[in-house]
């Protein structure tokens, strides 16, 4: 295990089993409609790639980019530091998401591909924590991976200030760790 890492949330084969589970009941949903699967960067590339194996169905990828998160702390600004290539209008779309956390940036991707006037929007999270919801956010992802508790996690695509993405596991990092990946600014 990654010294830094204090313990582990949600294992590799926990993961891995639990994306083989939705996966399978994904890939019977879109049975037939084609869907454009949409993954929110950076945070879902380990959970996108993984769950595209076992979605068995034809469909599209394409991604989003969007950046709210400074740190441990959510700012709340959302940006689109890049958009959808699909037109997706009278499409069938699935959000791909790492993590259900206050909810704004799940809200924010909602709102926005509402506009784009699609057949259907779905929500596949990996990651959920309920605890963190802020007021007046009522998605309900179709599918969640794991419920978690009020902790900040790293790994399996989330980071801590753009560390710790690379590993197969979800854990809770160590008081030290916090110190070693401080910055002030980036962009
Ligand atoms: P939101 O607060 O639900 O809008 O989540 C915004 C983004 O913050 C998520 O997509 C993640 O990339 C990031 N995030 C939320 N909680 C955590 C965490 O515990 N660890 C690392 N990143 C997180
Ligand atoms: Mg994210």
């Amino acid at each position: 295990m990654e010294k830094d890492i204090l313990k582990v949330l949600v294992s590799e084969e926990q993961i891995q089993a639990r994306i083989r589970e939705m996966g399978a009941e994904i890939s019977r949903e879109y049975e037939g409609k084609d869907p454009v699967v949409l993954g929110v960067l950076k945070g879902v590339v380990m959970f996108y790639a993984d769950m595209m194996k076992h979605i068995t169905v034809p469909c599209q990828m394409d991604f989003m980019c969007l950046s709210s998160y400074k740190g441990t702390k959510s700012s709340g600004n959302m940006i689109v530091k890049q958009d959808m290539s699909v037109d997706v209008a009278g499409r069938h779309v699935l959000i791909l998401e790492d993590i259900y956390d206050t909810g704004r940036s799940l809200q924010y991707t909602y709102n926005h591909l509402l506009s784009k006037n699609p057949a259907s929007i779905k929500i596949c999270t990996l990651l959920d924590k309920p605890e963190r919801r802020i007021e007046g956010i009522t998605l309900q992802p179709d599918w969640t991976g794991f419920t978690i508790p009020n902790e900040f996690v790293v790994g399996y695509g989330l980071d801590f200030n753009e560390h710790y993405r690379n590993l197969p596991y979800v854990g809770v990092l160590k008081p030290e760790a916090y110190e070693k990946y401080a910055i002030t600014q980036r962009s």
